[in-house]
């Protein structure tokens, strides 16, 4: 099979790496990729925004699948574009249409479907500029912090979590009167704070059955302790040790299930990933949020578990077979580590040459933003490379992923040394 990967990150990365791996590959594309999935397959320079140039890229390679990493290309349609085309109906994409999109690409979408399905989640209300004053009246009924999302993508930073009334009030109208988010924020959704411990678990579907992959905990602030800025996430863990089985039961039958069959009922043939991003409230999950695609750092996690073939899962999400395949998981426990360009997630250089790449024994690094300049491999954004380590327990893991940092070196380099700690 010939496979067209499309991203860049430290996720298309993970699932080059294992796409690699696969009996039935014959050849692998990664449009754009970065330098670590140039070891995996060939990297192509398109924009993948653009789909008449996908298409034409697919058309020539004569390429049989097409697998999506990152939400802003389902969310813009790329799967019914791939629909609508007679040349490339056949061809399956792995990834939701814009419909099953919406679950990432529209909170209101997401929480009003979560109340149809009675999907467990934060209590909520939808406001517009033109609902201003009620969304005021609103927030003075909920006792503080205040939560404020803008209903669409901003790319990680539409939501606001803010202590006091007047200034949740003044970011509201920021996001309503003011766009501060652009069209993103000409509606908001407002919810109700969870108090709790977070974790992330990951669905395959085909539209009809599913199949549940390992779960993860991201460390999303740039500093030790989870303090600063929001980060796209420094680090990563799995297993989640508070997620016994009885936890994982309720997930799956109290989530899980509403969510795929909620999905076919409306009549959205999802074919792809769904991500719930959850919040266990004394031992009771909700939703905080769904994504469309596998989360990152995460995937640098759960595909290192993975033990089947992922190229078979996604012919059994093509295919609508996905219950018929097996899925095996290592029984490891696997974490990874963000080195960043010192200043990430606020300004940052990019074009840093990363030595000692090659002195790497213990840990596997996958790139999450690199670029290559002949042999060299440089620094191309924030995050930089994900460090990922496999252990027969989370401490050796962690271990072996800080020993491989310790060996990787580039100007002004920086990652948590806290990975795991609240959980440890
Ligand atoms: P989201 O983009 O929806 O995942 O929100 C970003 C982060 O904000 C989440 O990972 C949570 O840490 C936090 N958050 C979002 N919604 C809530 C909520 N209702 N209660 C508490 N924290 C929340
Ligand atoms: N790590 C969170 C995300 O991918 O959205």
């Amino acid at each position: 099979m010939k496979v067209l990967l499309l991203g860049s990150g430290g996720r298309e990365h993970a699932f080059a790496w294992k796409i690699a791996q696969s009996s039935t590959l014959e050849e692998l594309f990664i449009a754009p990729g970065n330098a670590g999935t140039r070891a995996h397959g060939t990297n192509v320079a398109i924009d993948t925004t653009d789909f008449e140039a996908v298409k034409a890229f697919v058309l020539e390679k004569k390429i049989n699948m097409v697998v999506v990493g990152p939400e802003d290309l389902l969310v813009l349609g790329i799967h019914d574009f791939f629909l609508a085309d007679d040349e490339l109906k056949n061809i399956p994409v792995i990834g939701p249409d814009k419909e099953g999109a919406q679950l990432e690409g529209s909170k209101d979408f997401s929480k009003k479907f979560m109340m149809r399905h009675n999907i467990p989640t934060a209590k909520y209300a939808t406001f517009t500029k033109d609902t201003l004053e009620e969304g005021y009246a609103f927030l003075e009924s909920l006792k503080p912090p205040f939560v404020l999302k803008a209903d669409g993508l901003c790319a990680g930073k539409g939501v606001l979590i803010l202590d006091n009334l007047k200034e949740a009030k003044s970011e509201l109208k920021n996001m309503l009167a003011d766009a501060k988010f652009g069209e993103a924020s000409s509606r908001v959704v407002i919810e109700q704070f969870l108090k709790g411990i977070e974790l992330s678990v990951f669905v395959i579907t085909d539209g009809d059955s599913f199949k549940i992959l390992p779960e993860a905990k991201d460390y999303k602030r740039i500093g030790e302790g989870d303090k600063g800025l929001n980060t796209g996430g420094m680090g990563a863990i799995s297993p989640v040790p508070f997620a016994d089985d009885t936890f994982k039961e309720k997930i799956k039958n109290q989530i899980i299930i509403p969510t795929v069959k909620g999905l076919k009922s409306e009549g959205i043939n999802y074919k792809g990933f769904i991500f719930f991003g959850l919040i266990s409230v004394k031992g009771e999950p909700y939703v905080i949020e769904y994504n469309c695609r596998m989360g990152d750092p995460e995937t640098e996690v759960v595909i290192p578990r993975l033990k089947s073939d992922l190229l078979d899962l996604f012919e059994g999400v093509a295919s609508g077979t996905l219950s018929e395949r097996d899925v095996l998981f290592d029984d490891r426990s696997a974490c990874t580590v963000m080195m960043v360009s010192g200043g990430y997630p606020e300004s940052f250089e990019k074009g840093k040459q990363i030595y000692g790449l090659n002195a790497v024994t213990d840990s596997i690094v996958f790139h999450a933003g690199t670029s290559s300049d002949g042999p060299a491999v440089m620094s191309n954004g924030g995050r930089v490379l994900s460090i990922t380590s496999y252990g027969k327990d989370l401490t050796v893991a962690l271990r072996r992923s800080y020993e491989t940092a310790d060996k990787i070196e580039f100007e002004n380099s920086y990652y948590r040394k806290d990975i795991g700690f609240d959980v440890l």
